[in-house]
């Protein structure tokens, strides 16, 4: 059987021209890059929205996302990967609460906001402020985290806050002690309000223009790069400089890498990396500036 004709013969046929189409559009919409070897998974994330609309191939679902823009947020839903944990790469926690919160705390700067782009479900951002309650006083401090992502299902999710029993494990238990309450009769434990009260959750496409003004102290963006080529992730990197302070910190996953802006970012640790102090301040202007 060649190639071709095994994408043809599966429940929904799937054309070469059809991949390409879906891949193009996954790409312009969201910068994620899908080769030739992630067909099978386009396949099987795809096949249940052409299962729900009852269409037969792949060739009428493209057809049907080019006329039907409310379809495009559901084809978005539909492939992005959304593996996340709490406490995942916990030693950008301990960098957290052992090595920044102290200069906070000894420093005069009294706003912090810290940002989990590409949050997923919540559990990023739940482990930040996590960390950081009860270690910075919050009636000195005026602590924000902004959690964002482009998955619209995701954040749903994560604006609930609650999840499996089976991952309870993941929290410290001194911080599950404080922040958590299981549900009775459920297999399911929700976050507690304090915690949910310094998280802001926000659809946010980091290809399409950027709301916030900043500036922040810290951006995780972490297993995300993974998805974008180097064009993408370079726009991205440069965006979140102008967005950060002098000294502000960029946190990314365990296999990316930001060696190409170190005029911008001195490395500090594993996967974590330090702004590098700007010749002009900080200004919104200036800020918007860097960005183009
Ligand atoms: C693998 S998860 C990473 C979650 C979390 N940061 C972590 O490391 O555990 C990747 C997330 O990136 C989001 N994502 C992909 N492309 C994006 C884009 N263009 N803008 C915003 N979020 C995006 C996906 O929806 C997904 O939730």
């Amino acid at each position: 059987m060649t190639f071709v004709d095994k994408w043809q013969q599966q429940e929904f046929p799937m054309s070469i021209a059809d991949f390409d189409f879906l891949r193009n559009l996954a790409y312009s919409q969201t910068g994620i890059v899908l080769p030739e070897r992630k067909k099978q998974m386009v396949y099987s994330r795809l096949s249940r929205r052409v299962r729900t609309l009852r269409l037969s191939t792949f060739s009428q679902y493209c057809h049907y996302l080019e006329n039907n823009t409310q379809e495009l947020p559901e084809f978005i839903n539909a492939l992005t990967t959304n593996l996340t944990a709490f406490f995942r790469e916990k030693h950008h926690f301990v960098h957290l609460d052992k090595q920044i919160c102290p200069q906070w705390l000894a420093g005069k700067q009294k706003r912090i906001r810290i940002w989990s782009a590409a949050c997923s479900t919540g559990e990023e951002a739940y482990s930040i402020a996590m960390t950081l309650y009860g270690r910075i006083d919050l009636n000195l401090f005026d602590v924000k985290i902004l959690a964002t992502d482009l998955n619209t299902q995701v954040l749903e999710t994560a604006k609930k806050g609650i999840y499996s029993a089976e991952v309870l494990p993941t929290i410290p238990a001194n911080f599950s002690a404080k922040y958590i309450k299981t549900l009775p009769n459920t297999e399911q434990f929700s976050i507690k309000q304090r915690i949910k009260d310094l998280v802001h959750f926000k659809q946010l496409n980091l290809l399409q223009t950027w709301p916030m003004s900043g500036p922040f102290d810290v951006i995780f963006c972490r297993n995300v790069f993974i998805y974008f080529d180097s064009d993408t992730k370079q726009r991205i990197i440069k965006k979140f400089r102008a967005l950060l302070n002098d000294g502000g910190y960029l946190i990314i996953g365990h296999a990316e890498t930001i060696n190409d802006f170190a005029a911008d970012f001195e490395f500090v640790g594993h996967t974590i990396y330090r702004a590098r102090k700007r010749k002009v301040p900080f200004s919104p202007l200036f800020q918007q500036q860097e960005a183009e």
